[in-house]
């Protein structure tokens, strides 16, 4: 198959990751038979610094052409004192409203190999296996504009919903479901918010159309404290944009690192923007010590999600396995014993790995 992807580095790690990512690629599309073409575009404070702006016009229209876009991630504090509209973060809140990417998928399962990475107990964690479903497009992030009032002493941010946002989330929530284990925990606060209010009923309704779905209403903090008590408990969570922003990077503790946790933002058409949960840690950026992890299990997400590739997909979750079976670890992963490497070596292991798959691929073809 022939793809143009477009790829959006952005700030920090995004920029040390985004390499690795198209390495795997690239291994891929040879083993296979594919042609990847990529196209490099700024965004974020990167953009915000060769043309004043987070998210150029050229950068939109190049992913709106595009077949799918992998993003690296975007901030860093060199931006923090800018103008609400002019941040980095504006930038990717740009493109995933732009281009109408509603759902989030954050998927949280633990490498077997990293069950002791985890603060938590193995015996808590053991069988998680967790679809977090984020509303993306609405919400708080997305109100009429944050103001200032009383000369800078009161502040409104506000959140809105209309019917449809919620209705096709959930569905999204209902049918992700239905492909998992049945059962759907829908996250709230509908004891104080009228907008989880609405959720809530639409949840209700939408229930009499999946029928073989089980539902579980939890109030946001409830679901914060079940997560890492009982995360074994959950199939797939539905949550509006700032619940699943906050439970998602909280769940990423299951997994040993926010740093292994992968992302697709969709719409219904299959087009998709990839990027791991993380943002552009610059406590550690310029180190060459970030976990390249998360970004090559997004362009796996990718593979799968946009071009229905799933065995290129599935051989790209292997070859990460297998860099963790074998003891290879990043700094953010807190295992015992191993072998402690960067990015760059991390992400040799797992091309290693790719080209042990693709020989004894060829080598089982020629003998059946
Ligand atoms: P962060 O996710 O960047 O980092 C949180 C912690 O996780 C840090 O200690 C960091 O070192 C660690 N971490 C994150 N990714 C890692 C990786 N790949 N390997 C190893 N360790 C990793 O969150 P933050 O520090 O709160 O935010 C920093 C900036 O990133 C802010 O400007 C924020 O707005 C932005 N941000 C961007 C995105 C995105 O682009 N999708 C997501 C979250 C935050
Ligand atoms: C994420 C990030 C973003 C969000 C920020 C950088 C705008 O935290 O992708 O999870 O809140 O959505
Ligand atoms: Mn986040």
């Amino acid at each position: 198959m022939n793809k143009q992807i477009i790829l959006l580095p952005g700030d920090g790690v995004g920029k040390e990751i985004m390499d690795s990512a198209k390495r795997v690629l690239n291994a891929i599309a040879s083993e296979f038979g594919h042609s990847f073409t990529f196209h490099q575009h700024a965004i974020g404070g990167d953009a915000i610094d060769q043309f004043e702006t987070p998210l150029p016009e050229d950068t939109v229209k190049a992913c709106e052409g595009a077949d799918a876009i992998l993003l690296g991630a975007v901030g860093g504090k060199k931006w923090d004192s800018l103008p609400a509209h002019l941040r980095p973060e504006k930038g990717l809140l740009g493109i995933r409203k732009t281009l109408g990417l509603f759902a989030n998928l954050r998927p949280v399962k633990g490498f077997a190999p990293l069950l002791d990475a985890s603060p938590l107990k193995e015996s808590v964690i053991q069988g998680s296996d967790i679809l977090i479903i984020r509303e993306l497009t609405g919400g708080l992030y997305f109100g009429q504009p944050s103001e200032r009032r009383e000369n800078g002493n009161a502040v409104v941010d506000t959140l809105s919903y209309h019917r449809s946002e919620m209705e096709r989330i959930i569905d999204k929530g209902f049918q992700s479901a239905q492909l998992r284990n049945n059962h759907l925990t829908s996250v709230d606060k509908a004891n104080v918010l009228e907008s989880s209010r609405m959720w809530r009923e639409i949840v209700n309704q939408k229930s009499k159309e999946y029928p073989d779905v089980t539902v579980e209403h939890l109030l946001v903090d409830a679901a914060a404290m079940k997560l890492i008590t009982q995360p074994n408990t959950f199939d797939v969570i539905v949550t509006e944009n700032l619940f699943g922003d906050i439970l998602s990077d909280e769940a990423s503790v299951l997994t040993g690192s926010l740093g292994m946790l992968p992302s697709a933002s969709i719409r219904s058409d299959g087009v998709g923007l990839y990027e791991p949960v993380h943002g552009s840690a610059p406590d550690i950026a310029g180190k060459g010590i970030a976990n390249p992890l998360g970004m090559i299990l997004s362009a796996a997400m990718m593979l799968r999600y946009s071009f229905g590739m799933e065995d290129e997909a599935d051989e790209i979750e292997e070859a990460v396995n297998d860099a963790l079976e074998q003891g290879y670890y990043t700094a953010d992963l807190k295992v015992t014993g191993g072998k402690l490497v960067g990015t760059e070596e991390m992400t040799k292991v797992v091309l290693d790995n790719l080209t042990t798959k693709s020989v004894s691929n060829s080598i089982c073809s020629v003998y059946v």
